[in-house]
């Protein structure tokens, strides 16, 4: 067990969602030069928790395991390894059948809502769908739940109309939208949210992250947020979990994490974003080096052959997230897992 998270576990005693060293190694792949095959270590060993209501945000470079993390989180993918509880019960080793009535509380919303949309069904059947398969108390009739999905069209954004149409007659945002109404259908408690705004307009980005947070203002629905623009990550996050090949390496809330950054990888990471006043950007910092391979990722840190920081032990050991002291004021824990800062 990663004994640093033990203070996690009390201090955010009844976090509503618990990932405790989640490990998810894919199948060796084959190559032509080697008959050696090495799993791919995409996920090893991430814990971290998301309180009710509030928004977590997973950033990091692409391949770092982001994604395999929030479907890991839904099992989607079976996790290699590791523990996850939603509302203090365990998800992970849930039969089928459990595991589709605890789908109610835990949705997805994608980056492409096009391709996770049946485009022979009408938006209104879409958003009907789910509150049909769980027979909701007070939705067993099709009117019911007809007046539930027009009430959700309006929560989203959309007019009535639009239930009788199909999937492409949507634009991008709208089909967002509409990925939305559905995860909301049942309630749900937590959204994990993969990169649901990478694919749209930048002027439709916003739009669907201010749709995002009001929902989450009338709702107290919590969002695993997936992203790699980090403007969009500062505007909608309470907390922000930085990733790096497959490892959590700093935990903090918003505000700490983007003014005293204390990961060397966080540091780097930061500089490329441009500051809310112009003028104050700091010098924008190139990392050195490719990414290391996850299928043989560096010993010790695995961030050390690209650190400008590394002393002998990160060649060695391999740093656990430990609690720092130097958020005054902060409202959560500062995490990091450096030897060095
Ligand atoms: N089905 C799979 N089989 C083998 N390797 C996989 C599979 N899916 C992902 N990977 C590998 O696992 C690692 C993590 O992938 P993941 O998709 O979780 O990254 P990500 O952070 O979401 O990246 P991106 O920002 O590009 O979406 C990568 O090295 C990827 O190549
Ligand atoms: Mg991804």
């Amino acid at each position: 067990m990663n004994a640093p998270l033990q203070s996690v576990d009390s201090r955010r005693a009844g976090a509503l969602l618990e990932v405790r060293n989640l490990q998810k190694f894919y199948g060796a792949a084959r190559t032509w030069f080697s008959r050696r095959q090495y799993p791919v270590q995409a996920v090893d060993d991430v814990s971290f928790d998301v309180a009710r209501g509030e928004t977590l945000s997973l950033v990091g470079e692409s391949g770092c395991g982001k994604t395999t993390t929030a479907k890991s989180v839904l099992r989607l993918i079976e996790p290699t390894a590791g523990s996850v509880r939603l509302d203090g019960e365990e998800v992970t080793g849930l039969g089928r059948e459990e595991m589709r009535q605890r789908r109610r509380d835990l949705q997805i919303i994608f980056q492409d809502p096009y391709a996770s949309l049946n485009p022979r069904m009408t938006a209104g059947d879409i958003v009907a769908e789910p509150m049909r398969n769980f027979s909701l108390d007070g939705l067993t009739s099709e009117k019911a739940r007809s007046e539930r999905v027009k009430w959700l069209f309006s929560k989203v954004g959309l007019r009535a109309e639009a239930m009788k149409k199909y999937p492409y007659e949507f634009s991008g945002g709208q089909r967002q939208r509409l990925g939305i109404a559905r995860a909301l259908a049942l309630s749900p408690k937590l959204i994990v949210c993969d990169e649901p705004v990478s694919a749209l307009d930048v002027s439709v980005q916003a739009q669907v992250i201010n749709l995002l947070m009001d929902l989450q203002a009338e709702f107290g629905v919590a969002y695993l947020f997936v992203a790699h623009d980090l403007a969009v990550v500062r505007h909608i996050s309470h907390r922000v979990a930085v990733m790096y090949l497959g490892k959590i390496v700093e935990i903090a809330d918003r505000d700490t994490l983007f003014s005293s950054p204390r990961h060397p990888y966080t540091e780097i990471l930061l500089s490329a974003v441009p500051a809310p006043t112009p003028g104050k950007r700091a010098e924008r910092r190139v990392m050195s080096g490719d990414p290391p391979s996850p299928a043989n990722p560096p010993t010790g840190c695995r961030f050390h052959p690209r650190c400008p920081l590394a002393a002998p032990v990160c060649r060695q050991v391999s740093p656990s997230l430990t609690p720092r002291s130097d958020a005054v004021g902060a409202k959560t824990a500062h995490f990091v897992a450096c030897h060095v800062r």
